[in-house]
């Protein structure tokens, strides 16, 4: 058996994942609707080798949210983009099972996929916020249970159309006169709880088969699809031993379903931040964090709890008791912050700046962060992270100072394998579903 290999995705959000980033003095103001600024990252990923760019989305905003949620790309169109400008690298797009037709969503990532010779990922979300539910005209937002259950059906029926064509259905005899062989195309003809899809699709597979499946949503639905149907799994994790009992714990569900370990890998995401010395690093994450105001903060965090207005609390005064909000938007991301709170005694003050300028344990010198990350993935706490951009030049840093470190301990690759994005990875091309049963 081959060595197990780190893998490694850029996720790239322009003016950033924290509220004030765009405000510091090397970050374009214009960065999340620079294809510019997407090219330059993106070609860096691949310069460090990366397996995958991976790219976050919403579809609901409002003038509390995220600077970076305000005027954004659309994810499949900037990787169309991207696609053109990487030869490699996976591209890995958000798309929403609540709000949108599965036949559609067959349709533009096979595209993708054939546009990038094998190199497009899909990640799987159910859109959290319920304001989401105002711009499709479809009326009430799904609760958590039924959002999960679409997002199966969704899935399935994705992955169905995916299948349409048989690999050599197109045969493009000039002479004869045949394009295609009929007995090599396929209606899916669906008929479910959520969608009725006939089929087939109007776009053959690519050379990776199916665009991989990223799903990012760790409630207990959120494990069980990626159980089930998911190559890849997107979470967020602030201990080791968190991380651990997560790996653990999924990894038991995909076996339950008769899937073997490496079929389903486990990427957290990181925001590290590297500094030559300890305390570059640190004077890194001080300027990020005296960016952001306490309101700013307290709205930030008022997000992941449908906007609830945090203000009406003391700031010094433990974190209040608020119930069960936040479980039918952002339920393990809530749950966790409620619990950080309550076993670390934190103050609704602390939790609002650590929610608005996390800050990992993944700080400090280039050593420092490839031992973490080396510890995380042979302790099986993960398959691979997801780098978010949280300072400055916060990714050409991890590239050029803790990917050669990773590469020198073998840990990491020092040339793409494969050129699809399923290559890379070590997944299996799926098989055409209605080929298998020609030849059972
Ligand atoms: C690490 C992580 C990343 C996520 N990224 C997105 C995203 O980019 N867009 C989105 O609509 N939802 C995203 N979600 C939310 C989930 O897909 C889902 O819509 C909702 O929060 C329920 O997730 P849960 O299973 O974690 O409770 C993310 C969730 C997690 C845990």
């Amino acid at each position: 058996m081959s060595k197990r290999q780190l893998k490694l995705g850029a996720n790239l959000s322009g003016v950033g994942n924290s509220i004030s980033f765009w405000r510091h003095p090397d970050i374009p103001v214009n960065a999340s609707v620079s294809i510019e600024y997407y090219k330059q990252q993106a070609r860096k990923a691949e310069e460090g080798k990366f397996d995958l760019l991976f790219i976050a989305d919403g579809l609901y905003i409002n003038e509390k949210s995220n600077p970076h949620f305000l005027n954004r790309f659309e994810p499949i169109t900037l990787l169309s983009t991207l696609a053109g400008a990487t030869s490699h690298i996976g591209l890995v797009a958000t798309l929403s099972t609540s709000y949108s037709e599965p036949f559609t969503v067959a349709r533009q990532f096979a595209s993708l996929d054939q546009i990038s010779g094998g190199r497009a990922g899909w990640n799987v979300v159910t859109s959290p916020l319920e304001g989401s539910a105002l711009n499709f005209g479809k009326g009430e937002h799904p609760d958590h249970s039924l959002r999960y259950e679409i997002a199966e059906e969704h899935l399935q029926v994705v992955r169905g159309l995916w299948d349409s064509w048989e690999d050599d259905a197109f045969v493009g005899d000039k002479e004869a006169g045949i394009f295609f062989d009929p007995s090599k195309l396929h209606a899916l003809n669906h008929r479910g709880k959520h969608f009725s899809v006939q089929g087939p699709l109007n776009v053959a597979r690519s050379s990776q088969g199916h665009p991989v499946i990223f799903q990012a949503g760790s409630s207990e639905s959120g494990k069980n699809l990626a159980a089930r149907s998911a190559d890849a799994i997107y979470t967020a994790h602030e201990t080791l031993e968190e991380a651990r009992e997560f790996y653990r714990d999924v990894k038991a569900r995909a076996a339950a379903h008769g899937r073997k370990p490496e079929e389903l890998l486990i990427f957290p995401g990181i925001g590290p931040i590297v500094g030559r010395t300890e305390e570059e690093a640190e004077r890194k994450y001080q300027e990020i964090a005296a960016l952001v105001s306490i309101d700013q903060a307290l709205n930030y965090l008022g997000r992941y709890f449908e906007h609830f207005d945090f203000s009406q609390y003391a700031l010094d005064e433990p974190f209040p008791d608020i119930g069960d909000l936040g479980s039918n938007s952002f339920r393990s991301t809530t749950d966790k912050i409620k619990q950080q709170a309550r076993e670390q005694g934190l103050t609704l003050r602390e939790v609002a700046l650590l929610a608005s300028t996390p800050r990992t344990s993944f700080i400090g010198t280039p050593e420092k962060i490839a031992d973490l990350i080396q510890e995380w993935f042979e302790s099986e706490a993960a398959d691979g992270f997801n780098i978010r951009t949280v300072v400055p030049n916060g990714l050409a840093d991890f590239v050029d100072l803790v990917v050669p470190v990773l590469q020198e301990r073998g840990l990491f690759r020092t040339a793409y394998e494969q050129t699809t994005l399923r290559g890379n990875l070590g997944l299996e091309i799926p098989s055409n579903r209605y080929a298998l049963e020609s030849v059972k």
